[in-house]
C-alpha cells in the first residue's frame, strides 16, 4: 500500500509520539496504587506526545498552521493548511492504565479534512486515510459495516460525565436508542470510536460536545470507508456543533431519526 509524503510525514509523527505514550503508560500502570494517583505524569505524557507531533509535522511542513488540544492554535504563513491534533485521547482510559486511546492526527486543507491517522500504540492498530485513496488498518482496506437494520447493530457513544454534557439530552437519546439496537459500547477514545465505525467494528456512533481534534482524522476514515457523518441535526457542521453522528448509509438514517426522538410525553 503506497502512502502519500504527507501521509507519510503523519504516520511517522503518530508513530513516534506513540512510542512515547506507551514508554509512559507502563509507568502509569505502576503508578496507580500510589496514593496521589498518575494525573500530573499523564498531564506530562500528553504534553510530551503533542510537542513529539507538533516537531515532526512542523519540520515537514513550516508553514502550516496547528491546532493541538494542548497548546495555543498557531496560525502558520500558508492559509490553507492546518494540522488538527489529539495527541492523547482517551486520556480517563490512559490514566487508569486501560489500553484504549490513540493518537490522532489530521489535515485540514481550505476548511475540509482530507488526511487523517489515528494510532493505538497498546494495540499497534494505525488508522489510515487520504481524500479520494480509501481507509487503511495497517496495511488493510477497512469499509464501514454492511448491516442494515439497528436491531442487528452494534452502536458506540460517548457519556458525558461529571461536569461535562447534557446528561439529561444523553439519557433520552440512549433511551430511544437502546430499545432498537444489539448493543450499546462507550469505549471513551472517540477518535478509536470512529475508526472502529470505519473498520465495521462498531456499526454505528453518536456523541455531543466534541472538539474538533477528538474528530477530524475520524472523519476521513468514515467518509473514505464508505460510511456518512453529520452532526445530531444531520448537517455537515460538525466541528461547529460538536456533535458527530455516524454509520453506513442506512444506520447513519436510522440512528439520527432514533437519537432526535422527543422526550416521550412531551
Ligand atoms: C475525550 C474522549 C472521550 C470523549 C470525550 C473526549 P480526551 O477526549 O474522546 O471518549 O467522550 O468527550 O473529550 O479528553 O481523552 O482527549
Ligand atoms: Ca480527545
Ligand atoms: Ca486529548
Amino acid at each position: 500500500m503506497a502512502r502519500s509524503a504527507l501521509l507519510n510525514v503523519m504516520v511517522q509523527a503518530a508513530l513516534k509520539a506513540g512510542k512515547s505514550l506507551s514508554r509512559d503508560f507502563g509507568e502509569v500502570q505502576n503508578l496507580q496504587v500510589s496514593v496521589k494517583g498518575p494525573g500530573d505524569f499523564v498531564s506530562q505524557a500528553d504534553f510530551k506526545a503533542e510537542k513529539i507531533v507538533h516537531d515532526e509535522l512542523m519540520k515537514a511542513r513550516p508553514t502550516y498552521g496547528f491546532a493541538g488540544e494542548e497548546s495555543a492554535e498557531e496560525k502558520g504563513t500558508d492559509g490553507a493548511h492546518r494540522w488538527i491534533v489529539d495527541p492523547l485521547d482517551g486520556t480517563t482510559n490512559f490514566l487508569h492504565g486501560i489500553p484504549q486511546f490513540a493518537v490522532s492526527i489530521a489535515l485540514e486543507r481550505n476548511g475540509e479534512v482530507v488526511a487523517g491517522v489515528v494510532f493505538n500504540p497498546a494495540t499497534d492498530e494505525l488508522y489510515t486515510a487520504e481524500k479520494g485513496g480509501g481507509a487503511f488498518m495497517n496495511d488493510r482496506r477497512i469499509r464501514v459495516g454492511a448491516r442494515r437494520v439497528l436491531s442487528d447493530c452494534v452502536i458506540g457513544c460517548g457519556v458525558p460525565h461529571l461536569g461535562r454534557g447534557n446528561h439529561g439530552k444523553f439519557l433520552v437519546e440512549l433511551r430511544h436508542v437502546m430499545g432498537e439496537v444489539a448493543g450499546v459500547r462507550r469505549f471513551g477514545a472517540a477518535a478509536l470510536d470512529l475508526a472502529y465505525v470505519a473498520a465495521g467494528r462498531l456499526d454505528g456512533y453518536w456523541e455531543s460536545g466534541l472538539s474538533s481534534w477528538d474528530m477530524a482524522a475520524g472523519l476521513i476514515l468514515i467518509r473514505e470507508a464508505g460510511g456518512y457523518v453529520s452532526d445530531m441535526k444531520g448537517t455537515t457542521d460538525i466541528f461547529g456543533s460538536g456533535d458527530v453522528v455516524a454509520g453506513n448509509e442506512l444506520i447513519h438514517k436510522a440512528l439520527l431519526e432514533v437519537s432526535n426522538r422527543p422526550i416521550p410525553g412531551r
